[in-house]
C-alpha cells in the first residue's frame, strides 16, 4: 500500500478549465471519499491519479514515485467503477484471477490469492458461476475481487454503488468499510452522495466546481462547515439557511431578520454592523418552543413529514422555509402558528459575500459568563 499525494493538480479541455489547482495529501491506509454535485471535476480527478487522464500541470505522486509520466498499468492501482465490467464468458474464478493469469503469475499462486480473496468476500460458493447468474450485489464484490487479487498500491473507487437499489447500497456500504478495516488499504472513493461520504470516509474531501471546499473527518466537516456550500451539501436533511443583518453594539451582536425580528447571537471575529449575512442552523438544532420562551420566534406550520422513527416540520419563519427534526410526533395543524427556537451556540453564521463561515471565539470560562449575562440584557 501506499500514501497518495497531488500537488496544483490541474486539468483543462482546451479552454474548458475543470480543475482549478488541487492539493491533497493521502496518507498510506487512509479511506477518502471525494464528494461534490455532478460536474464538480470528481471522476477527473480520479481518473488522473489511475493514469487514464493527462494531468495539465502539477504532480500526483503514488508513494515515492511521480506517477504523472506513468501508463495505468503502471501505476499498480486498482480501479472500481459503477459498471463492473466483468467479463461475461469468464467465471467468477476467472474473472477475479485474470490480471493474475496475465501477468503469468504461477498457478499456485493464483489459487492460493484467490481462496483468500474469495473467502474474505464471500465468494466460496460463487467461484464456478458466470456474472448473469449473480445479483448487482455479488457481481460487485467480483468486481472489488478482481480489484483485491492484484494487490495494488491503492483502490479507486468512482461511485461503485450507484446502479444498486437502496437497501443494498446499504449493505454495500458496510461491506467496504469492513473490507478497507481489513485490508487496510489505501482507498479513493468518488460519490455524490453525502450519506456515502459521511458513513464511509476516513476523510471527506468536498469539492464543487473543479476546487476543494473542505477536507476533514466527517464530524468535522458536518459540525463545523467552511463555507455554504459545504454546510448545504453534507447533512440530510439540509442545514437551514436565514438571511439577515448583523446589529452590533460593543457589547452585543444579532441578527435582523427581514420580517423585523432579532436573534441575539455571540459574538465572534470578522462580524460587524451592518454586514448581510446568512445564518444556517440543523434541522436538529432548531425546536418547538413555549411562545413565552426568550428568544422564541413564530412560524408557520407548511407540512408535517413522518418519518417513524422522527418527524420532519417544514414552517415558514421571516419568509424563509424551514426544516425542524423532532423525535417527538406533533400534532400542529397545517397552517398554524408555532414558536421555534434555535439552539443558538450550534448555529453557523457566514458572510454573505465570501459566503464563509464566520468561526465563533473559542472563550475562557470567566468571560463566557460574561457575555452570556450581556446577551441576555438585551
Ligand atoms: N473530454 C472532455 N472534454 C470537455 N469537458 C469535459 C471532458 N470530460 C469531462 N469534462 C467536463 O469536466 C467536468 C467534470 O467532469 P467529471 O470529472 O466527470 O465530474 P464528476 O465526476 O464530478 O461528475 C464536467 O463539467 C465535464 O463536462
Ligand atoms: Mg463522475
Amino acid at each position: 500500500m501506499a500514501s497518495i499525494e497531488i500537488a496544483n493538480a490541474r486539468k483543462s479541455y482546451g479552454a474548458v478549465h475543470v480543475l482549478h489547482g488541487i492539493d491533497l495529501a493521502i496518507a498510506d491506509g487512509e479511506f477518502i471519499v471525494l464528494v461534490g454535485p455532478s460536474g464538480c471535476g470528481k471522476s477527473t480527478l480520479l481518473r488522473m491519479i489511475a493514469g487514464l487522464e493527462d494531468i495539465t500541470s502539477g504532480d500526483i505522486r503514488i508513494g515515492d514515485d511521480i506517477v504523472n509520466d506513468l501508463q495505468p498499468r503502471d501505476r499498480d492501482i486498482a480501479m472500481v467503477f459503477q459498471s463492473y465490467a466483468l467479463y461475461p464468458h469468464m467465471t467468477v474464478a476467472q474473472n477475479m484471477s485474470y490480471a493474475l493469469t496475465l501477468r503469468k503469475t504461477a498457478k499456485e499462486r493464483i489459487a492460493e490469492s484467490l481462496a483468500g480473496v474469495s473467502e474474505i468476500l464471500g465468494l466460496n460458493a460463487l467461484l464456478d458461476r458466470r456474472p448473469k447468474a449473480l445479483s448487482g450485489g455479488q457481481r460487485q464484490r467480483v468486481a472489488m475481487g478482481r480489484a483485491i487479487v492484484r494487490k495494488p498500491r491503492a483502490f479507486l473507487f468512482d461511485e461503485p454503488l450507484s446502479n444498486l437499489d437502496a437497501r443494498l447500497r446499504e449493505q454495500m456500504r458496510t461491506e467496504i468499510r469492513k473490507l478497507h478495516r481489513r485490508l487496510n488499504a489505501t482507498s479513493v472513493y468518488v460519490t455524490h452522495d453525502q450519506i456515502e461520504a459521511m458513513t464511509m470516509a476516513d476523510r471527506i474531501v468536498a469539492m464543487h466546481d473543479g476546487i476543494i471546499q473542505q477536507v476533514g473527518t466527517p464530524i468535522e466537516i458536518y459540525d463545523h462547515p467552511a463555507n455554504i456550500f459545504v454546510a448545504s451539501f453534507i447533512g440530510s436533511p439540509a442545514m437551514n439557511f436565514l438571511h439577515g443583518t448583523c446589529i452590533k453594539t460593543d457589547t452585543t451582536s444579532a441578527i435582523r431578520f427581514a420580517d423585523g425580528h432579532i436573534l441575539p447571537v455571540a459574538p465572534r471575529p470578522g462580524l460587524y454592523a451592518g454586514q448581510e449575512i446568512t445564518l444556517g442552523a440543523r434541522p436538529e438544532h432548531v425546536a418547538i418552543a413555549a411562545p413565552e420562551t426568550p428568544g422564541a420566534l413564530p412560524a408557520r406550520v407548511d407540512l408535517i413529514e413522518p418519518m417513524g422513527l422522527s418527524t420532519l416540520i417544514h414552517v415558514t419563519l421571516a419568509g424563509h422555509e424551514l426544516k425542524i427534526f423532532t423525535m417527538d410526533r406533533p400534532a400542529f395543524a397545517i397552517d398554524s402558528t408555532i414558536h421555534i427556537a434555535f439552539d443558538i451556540d450550534k448555529t453557523h453564521i457566514f458572510d454573505r459575500n465570501s459566503e464563509l463561515r464566520l468561526p465563533p471565539v473559542i472563550k475562557a470560562p470567566e468571560e463566557t459568563t460574561k457575555e452570556t449575562s450581556g446577551a441576555n440584557g438585551t
